[in-house]
């Protein structure tokens, strides 16, 4: 923003062009921010764009856009939701910054109400909660209908989603009017957040960069249930269309709220001047830190709800309320190291080591990195001096490299190819901005999380292998990898001794512990933790290959890039080239190698049932195929033929079932009709698999 010209000094022609193209910037931020829940930038900077918008449209009245921003709201609802139309519109804020802006908002409420200069005004306060609006129907006391916020006029109907949260009463408790629209701010609290992304990160699944955007990925969910899973919060605080009064002051209408059976944030609080709203400013920003949630700023309302009538609404704002944002916190600092930290899962990190600095009444010395395309992009260098800043994110960023005070000798910085705990190849799986490391089952940065992993349910499921025991046994060397797990019993006497346990209860972890070496294949697959190799893709794996032997094999032969075994890997239905990518690159360890034949010596893993089996016509066949098929490749025709319980060789013999002809077949052809065997075209082979009918 600093680069762009003072509005004073544009001209008509470059004013229209600036607004031509910050009308599509910020309706691209929009639907990143409200259709994506990914925003491409911070609030801050989002809220300058906006400001600057409506300075060039003050001064340039004539050339306001018939797409300008201030004239839609959000974005237009995302596809797969019901729309529902507001049975009042849901409208937005305007921000002040500081405090005289804040006085010059007061001074306008004065001057439209026609009250004296100096007339005392009434406010309640309220924390600005950095989530998402919805809007709640009650009809006759009963929640009927819930949706979001969408355009302001029309949002998408969340209403099963949101009758999830036990925060937002299914009925009204106490007498209500026939019809009322409650509105409220659905969010996550920081706690929940980190505890969510640590289960997605669990989970190979994608990361939520702040909690606004966790809540809404969270509400937004085409399937209740995942909503229901979620930890989400709700705090009531407006109202919409009402069939008859409900109270004569807001801070009145947020007690009958409290009564009907809402949440309603409990530091909201009546403010009986403008002084003591700016004491309550202070107050918020000096708690922010300390609260369970994020907050950006404050929200002021007028008491009076009849002086709320006759302000009514200005645009898209409210002329009755007002959010008092927070500055973003910022200082200037030296960037002294950058650190790779290996995560629980693998993801090699880099981490800003600062020379510490104030920031807002917190002393940073760490700041988030990303990942190496950040460093590189922002180019952020060893020596520079960067500014940091304390956004609504919990961890510090570095917004900008100053690139003035840069040293002469500051070299580019070159991320690590090979993981700083174990050594393993860190890779880059296309598609990921993440390195990470393939040392899985032997990185001591992953141990834990692995071994506790491999002992969970669906996996080894051993009974008392949790957490903590798992924890307790790494660091005093019983267990470094999977396969000492099965060595314990060596050490029961040691166990026995340990604090907190015991003769009977180190016997029967021991027990438990043999009662499991004896294991399924695709609970194996799975227990390996292997990055995208969820219980699913596992029992896939299982059944395709359905022998442990077969698969280290194939696995093993898929390293060779272009191989028949890498792209039958690929094709297997359901695994796809991400999944393949992966256990090749599990494979290409050798120390993860190692470790499966250790635990391959010590357990019995049963080999798994084929995939359809039984009831397909071509289960238990052994077929060949030749020439060129033209509805399938040769591979995607093996991989289908043999989940469907069929053996594929590449030679015909006289124990072979059928040779399948594609186009030129060849001596394979000429072979099978000297040895009799029964052949089949392309067209019989799809419908005897049954293909068909798919
Ligand atoms: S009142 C017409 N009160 O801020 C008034 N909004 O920038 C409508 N917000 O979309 C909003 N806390 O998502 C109101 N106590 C509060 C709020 C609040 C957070 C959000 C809300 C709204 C946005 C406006």
């Amino acid at each position: 923003m600093s680069e762009r010209p003072p509005v004073e000094t544009l001209t008509a022609a470059a004013a229209a062009a600036e607004l031509a193209a910050l009308a599509v910037e910020i309706a691209r931020l929009d639907a990143a921010y409200y259709q994506d829940d990914a925003p491409e930038v911070t609030d801050a900077v989002y809220d300058a764009l906006r400001a600057r918008n409506s300075a060039i449209e003050a001064r340039f009245p004539d050339l306001v856009r018939a797409d300008s921003p201030n004239r839609r709201l959000g974005a237009v609802p995302a596809a797969g939701f019901a729309k529902r139309r507001h049975l009042q519109p849901m409208l937005s804020l305007g921000n002040v910054f500081s405090d005289a802006d804040f006085a010059e908002f007061c001074a306008r409420v004065r001057r439209f109400l026609g009250l004296a200069e100096d007339a005392g005004l009434e406010f309640v306060g309220e924390p600005k909660i950095d989530g998402l609006s919805i809007s709640l129907t009650y009809e006759n006391g009963t929640l009927t209908h819930g949706a979001t916020r969408g355009d302001g006029i029309e949002g998408e109907d969340v209403t099963a989603n949101l009758r999830t949260l036990a925060a937002i009463p299914a009925r009204l408790a106490g007498a209500a009017p026939a019809l009322i629209e409650i509105r409220g701010e659905v969010f996550m609290t920081k706690a929940d957040f980190l505890a969510l992304n640590a289960e997605q990160e669990r989970a190979g699944r994608k990361l939520f960069a702040n909690p606004r955007n966790a809540a809404a990925g969270s509400l937004r969910q085409l399937d209740a249930n995942i909503t229901a899973g979620r930890k989400l919060s709700f705090f009531a605080y407006a109202m919409g269309e009402a069939s008859e009064p409900v109270a004569e002051t807001h801070a009145d209408y947020l007690a009958r709220l409290g009564a009907w059976g809402f949440a309603v944030n409990p530091l909201s609080r009546r403010l009986k001047s403008e002084a003591e709203a700016r004491d309550f400013q202070a107050e918020m920003a000096a708690l922010r830190a300390a609260l369970a949630y994020d907050i950006d700023g404050v929200v002021y309302k007028i008491d009076d709800l009849a002086w709320q009538r006759r302000l009514g609404f200005a645009g898209r704002d409210p002329r009755w309320a007002i959010a008092w944002k927070f500055p973003a916190e910022r200082a200037e600092t030296r960037l002294e190291a950058i650190r790779i930290q290996v995560g629980r899962t693998g993801a090699l990190t880099p981490v800003a080591v600062l020379q510490p600095v104030n920031v807002g009444g917190v002393l940073v010395s760490r700041a988030s990195l990303h990942n190496e395309d950040e460093i590189a992009r922002k180019d952020i260098r060893v020596g520079d001096t960067v500014v940091v800043e304390r956004a609504g994110d919990v961890i510090p960023q570095i917004v900008a490299v100053i690139m003035a005070k840069r040293p002469r000798d500051a070299a580019a910085f070159v991320f690590p190819d090979r993981c700083p705990a174990c050594g393993s190849h860190a890779v880059r799986v296309a598609g990921e901005v993440a390195r990470r490391c393939t040392g899985g089952l032997i990185c001591p940065a992953q141990a834990v999380e692995r071994l506790v992993h491999f002992c969970a349910r669906g996996a080894f499921d051993i009974e008392g292998m949790g957490e903590k025991t798992v924890a307790e046994f790494y660091e005093d060397g019983l267990i470094r990898g999977p396969a000492d797990i099965f060595r314990l019993a060596a050490h029961e006497a040691e166990i026995a001794a340990r604090e907190g346990w015991g003769e009977v209860s180190a016997r029967k972890l021991i027990a438990a512990i043999a009662a499991r070496r004896r294991i399924p294949l695709a609970r194996f697959l799975f227990a390996l933790g292997i990055r995208r190799v969820g219980e699913t893709t596992a029992k896939l794996l299982a059944r395709h290959y359905g022998s442990f032997g077969h698969w280290r094999a194939e696995m093993t032969a898929a390293q060779v890039v272009g191989s028949e075994a890498r792209s039958t890997l690929g094709n297997i239905l359901g695994i796809g080239p991400a999944i393949a990518e992966e256990l090749v690159d599990f494979f290409a360890e050798e120390r993860n190698r190692a470790v499966l034949d250790d635990l391959a010596g010590l357990l019995e893993i049963e080999d798994a049932a084929p995939m359809g089996g039984g009831d397909s016509a071509i289960a238990g066949k052994l077929i060949v195929f030749t020439g060129t098929l033209t509805t399938m490749t040769r591979a995607e025709a093996k991989t289908r033929a043999e989940a469907l319980g069929a053996k594929v060789t590449d030679s015909v013999s006289r124990r072979t079932d059928y040779v399948v002809l594609g186009l030129d077949a060849g001596s394979k052809a000429r072979r099978a009709a000297e040895l009799g065997v029964a052949t089949l075209s392309e067209a019989e082979w799809r419908t005897l698999a049954g293909f068909d009918q798919e």
